[in-house]
């Protein structure tokens, strides 16, 4: 008889692990935290059940809870009360995200906090830039307001920043304003092949930042294309990213893998939040067992992630 047999390394457990090939650590994991203005806030998040809205003096609360289940980076989002054409408050030096960098930082210093760079959350019309007259984002005129937000999350104490606009030359735009401000050693993770996708709506919904009109088709990607994101990726590297990523995960493993396999780069996927919808209704009604959660994210490394944000994070890291 000669035929392949797989199954004598599949016999125990022991050997199963020794044959292991790809593996999740806590220290893969980037939680995303939501910030809004007030206090006393800890509201769970509808769209997002298990994670929730926080006022900066409740931010205490999850980082205990990431530092008691070993998360140690978080991306922060903000979520102003008071929105403009130009989404001002986004780069306030007492916006909702610096003042929760700052309210982290001083907390628990070696908490890794990475912000979240766009405007959509802060803009009264919802998209991710300044528009013309006809409603089209314009991109350099952008480009200023970006970099006035990277500034002053740099000057509140932030460890990284990651722009997820989709701004063509952001990544140039930014290193070079935080390079100005005396920031050269502030690393940028860029969302550089970010699809225009649906499975952004529960984000959406928890951050109020769908656009009142229109779509993000002007400046997100065409979710037909995979060739066209290395091109994306490349610009970003050429522009100076420090960290790449790919967003969405499980439905774009295909652009991971090959981002993977072309660049020599340190690679995030985001396993964003209709991703998380998805797995936790079908969990919480019983109809998958909970170990899909972590298939999900073995899956995104396995194909050639370093590391992953995911709204699993904290219970994920707990069970590991
Ligand atoms: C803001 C932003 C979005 C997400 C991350 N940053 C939404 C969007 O582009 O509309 C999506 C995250 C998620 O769905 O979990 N530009
Ligand atoms: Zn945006």
């Amino acid at each position: 008889m000669s035929f392949y047999r797989g199954r004598r390394l599949r016999s125990n457990a022991v050997i199963r692990n020794l044959i292991k090939e790809t593996t999740l650590h806590k220290e893969d994991l980037i939680y995303p935290v939501f910030v809004v203005e007030g206090t006393g806030i800890r509201n769970e998040i509808s769209s997002l059940p298990g994670n929730y809205h926080y006022s900066c003096d409740r931010l205490h609360e999850v980082v205990d809870e990431m530092n008691a289940a070993g998360v140690k980076a978080c991306l922060l989002f903000g979520i102003p009360d008071h929105k403009d054409e130009v989404g001002s408050e986004a780069y306030h030096d007492h916006g909702v995200v610096q003042n929760a960098i700052r309210t982290i930082k001083a907390y628990c210093p070696d908490m890794y906090v990475i912000g979240d760079v766009c405007m959509c959350e802060y803009t009264s019309h919802g998209h991710c830039g300044i528009l013309d007259e006809c409603g089209y984002v314009k991109n350099d005129e952008t480009l200023k307001y970006l970099q006035k937000i990277a500034v002053s999350y740099a000057k509140a104490g932030i460890d990284m920043i990651a722009p997820s606009d989709m701004m063509d030359g952001h990544i140039q735009a930014l290193r070079s304003a935080l390079d100005e401000a005396g920031y050269e050693t502030l690393p940028i993770m860029g969302y550089s092949a970010k699809y225009a996708s649906a499975y952004y709506g529960p984000f959406r919904e928890a951050a109020h930042s769908a656009p009142s009109f229109g779509d993000r088709k002007t400046y997100q990607m065409d979710y037909h294309n995979g060739k066209e994101a290395m091109r994306e990726i490349a610009a970003d590297i050429e522009e100076g990213a420090d960290i790449i990523m790919v967003k969405p995960a499980m439905a774009y493993l295909d652009v991971i893998k090959e981002a993977s396999e072309t660049f020599n780069m340190p690679l995030c996927a985001y396993q964003v939040s209709g991703e998380f919808a998805m797995l936790k209704m079908a969990v919480t009604n019983g109809l998958m067992n909970p170990s899909v959660i972590e298939e999900s994210l073995i899956a995104i490394k396995r194909a050639g992630a370093d590391m992953i944000i995911t709204y699993f994070a904290l219970e994920v890291a707990r069970g590991l």
